[in-house]
């Protein structure tokens, strides 16, 4: 048994700006996309043979071509995302295999820093019978319920909040009826497996997966290459 890496890579990352999608953005010298597919590669016990990116429509030869030599032994099919988040992993899963894959992983693109502990704990969650298992870390600031004039309704409990990250882990047989349904207003894949009353576990994600979204984010993610470089 092995498992699938699904990679949405097709937001155009209107808030990190600059000419190129945000996946073909570079990072010391390579896209945050080579460097996502590099990470998850590394995750060894996970037993990665299959991933499929949803990039950009047109762009598919383009990424094909530009990471054929990052997969290894693995399968590399490439499809035109969608115009929601869901809508690209949808496409990329209706290409996953239905036979020999007991984990489907979905990964942001733009989580390009994931340290391999991280994901080699949400595949094994999923083998120890977890059927949707994210990784979280702490959430640092408070956070408030706000209407939609701006005013607070109410402060939840932070010590019961968690902030979620990628690379999430499915059973995936529970994935495809999770994106069978209607995946109006859902911003990750547990959301859709909640939906379906299925309880979702947590594991330790980790700073390194921040998720890159704002000028800024590229100086750090610039400064965890380097440290892991030298
Ligand atoms: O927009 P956001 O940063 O939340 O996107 C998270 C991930 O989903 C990114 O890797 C982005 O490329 C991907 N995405 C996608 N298709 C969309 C929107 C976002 O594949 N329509």
């Amino acid at each position: 048994m092995s498992t699938a890496a699904i990679i949405p890579a097709a937001g155009f990352g209107v808030r990190l700006g600059g000419e190129a999608p945000k996946a073909f953005r570079e990072v010391g010298g390579e896209s945050l996309l080579v460097h996502a597919v590099r990470g998850l590669r590394a995750a060894t016990a996970a037993d990665l043979t299959c991933f499929v990116i949803a990039v950009p429509p047109g762009s598919e030869d383009v990424v094909l071509k530009l990471l054929e030599p990052y997969v290894g032994t693995a399968t590399l099919q490439v499809v035109a995302g969608g115009t929601e988040r869901t809508d690209s992993v949808r496409a990329a899963l209706d290409l996953v295999p239905t036979e020999g894959i007991d984990c489907i992983l979905v990964h942001d693109a733009a989580r390009s820093f994931v340290p391999v502990a991280v994901i080699e704990r949400v595949v094994a969650a999923v083998r120890s019978g977890a059927p949707a298992v994210v990784p979280v870390v702490p959430v640092t600031d408070t956070i408030k319920r706000v209407d939609p004039v701006g005013k607070v309704v109410d402060t939840p409990d932070r010590s019961a909040l968690v902030a979620v990250q990628t690379p999430q882990g499915f059973e995936p047989s529970l994935l495809r009826r999770a994106h069978a349904a209607e995946g109006l207003g859902a911003t990750d894949d547990a959301m859709l497996c909640e939906r379906l009353g299925v309880t979702v576990q947590t594991v330790e994600g980790s700073e390194d997966a921040f998720k890159v979204t704002r000028p800024r984010d590229l100086i750090l993610a610039e400064s965890i290459l380097a440290e892991r470089r030298s």
